[in-house]
Formats: structure tokens, C-alpha cells, sequence
């Protein structure tokens, strides 16, 4: 199981992401909100860019947001993996995802939990991983929602057709629950406040990855 830290819940987010540099954590998840998509508003495009000049890791982008291409065009030339954008969005995904692609990035689509599977379907074959929000997206802290393994068993069965894909959790997972994704073959958890609410960050993270 590979993990990516949120560090949406640190209250000094620059010094999370230096003491990341130092953990064997794969991703750093940057969580971006508008105030319009999600009620939150965190991480304006200044404030990215500045954690994405800290970080040695690579950075995993998850836009809650109604424009994406609005950050999307500010962010070439980074030292990021993937860009996960919304289904629910109400506008033509397929500009959006050519955007991505054009900057040689991965392309990620996120559910929120009342989001179906099914409305996924037409996009599996043009993008690289779908991310399942565990919580209402807009804050970390939640609890992770236990419908969240129902869906995952739904998308094992298309990725049948669809081996490709990266499957990606976020939202209120710790030590106990990661347990239920590693069996639901999850291939990344985003993991916030059960890493950032400690002082030795590398001891958590090292725990999560060799539970089995
Ligand atoms: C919620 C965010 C998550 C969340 C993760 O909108 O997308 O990334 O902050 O944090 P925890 O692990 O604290 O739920
Ligand atoms: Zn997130």
C-alpha cells in the first residue's frame, strides 16, 4: 500500500512538508477548495506553488474545485505525479483531462460518497486513477464512511476490463481501516490528521505501510 499525506489538517504546513522529505511517504496530497465546490477554501494557487517548491515527493493534486483550469495552467513544470479532478463537476471532463495530459501529468477522477460508480464508466479507458472520497469532501479529521468498501468492490470488478487504474482512498483513514482497503486491492490512501496529529511522522507512516 503506497500512501500520501494530506497535510490539509497541519497547522504548520510548510514544516509538514520538510518533515515529509524525510519519511518514506510516496505522495505529498495536496487538498485545493474554492469555497464553491467544497465550502472550505484552502490553498490558493501561491500557497501550492510554495509547497510544491519544499517538497522532495512527489505531489498527488486533489482539485475541489468548480474551475479546475484555472489551476490546472499555473501548475506545468512541477515535481507532481498525479492531478485528480471531480465526476460531479457540470461541465465537459474531457477538455480538463486533456489539459493534464498535455503537462505530463497522471489524470485522477474522484467520487464523492453519494457519486456512483457507474457515472465513471465512460472515463475509465482515457485516465490513469479514480480516487473514492471515504468523507463528504471540504475537511479533514472525518470519519471514514464504511459504504466506501461496497464501491470499491464495484470498481474491483471493472477494473476487470480496465487493469490500467490506480485506486486511491481519502478521508478518515488510520491503522484499523486501511486493513479493509489493502483487501479491497486500494492502491494509494491518503492519509491526514492520523499522520500530521503526531510528532514522529516516519513511525506512522512506516507502521501503515507494512500492515498487511
Ligand atoms: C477531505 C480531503 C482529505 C482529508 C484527509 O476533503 O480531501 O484529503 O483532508 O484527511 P484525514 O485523513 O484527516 O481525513
Ligand atoms: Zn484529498
Amino acid at each position: 500500500m503506497q500512501i500520501s499525506c494530506s497535510i490539509l489538517s497541519s497547522d504548520n504546513r510548510p514544516n509538514s512538508v520538510l518533515k515529509l522529505n524525510n519519511t518514506n511517504v510516496d505522495y505529498l496530497h495536496i487538498d485545493v477548495m474554492d469555497g464553491k465546490f467544497v465550502k472550505n477554501n484552502q490553498f490558493p494557487i501561491e500557497e501550492i506553488k510554495k509547497m510544491l517548491s519544499l517538497s522532495t515527493k512527489k505531489a498527488d493534486i486533489h482539485l475541489m474545485v468548480e474551475n479546475p483550469s484555472s489551476y490546472i495552467k499555473e501548475l506545468a513544470h512541477q515535481n507532481i505525479a498525479y492531478i485528480t479532478i471531480h465526476r460531479e463537476l457540470d461541465t465537459d471532463l474531457y477538455p480538463i483531462i486533456e489539459e493534464i495530459k498535455k503537462l505530463n501529468y497522471k489524470v485522477g477522477l474522484s467520487i464523492k460518497p453519494d457519486t456512483s460508480v457507474v457515472s465513471l464508466i465512460p472515463y475509465l479507458k482515457d485516465i490513469d486513477l479514480i480516487l473514492i472520497m471515504s468523507v463528504e469532501p471540504g475537511y479533514g479529521k472525518q470519519i471514514f464512511l464504511p459504504r466506501t468498501i461496497n464501491k470499491l468492490n464495484e470498481l474491483n470488478r471493472l477494473r476487470l476490463k480496465y487493469p490500467h487504474l490506480i485506486v486511491e482512498v481519502d478521508g478518515g483513514i488510520n491503522n484499523t481501516n486501511i486493513k479493509k482497503l489493502i483487501k479491497a486491492k486500494v492502491d494509494i490512501s491518503v492519509v491526514g490528521s492520523f499522520i500530521t496529529n503526531n510528532e514522529d511522522y516516519n513511525q506512522v507512516i512506516n507502521k501503515l505501510k507494512t500492515i498487511k
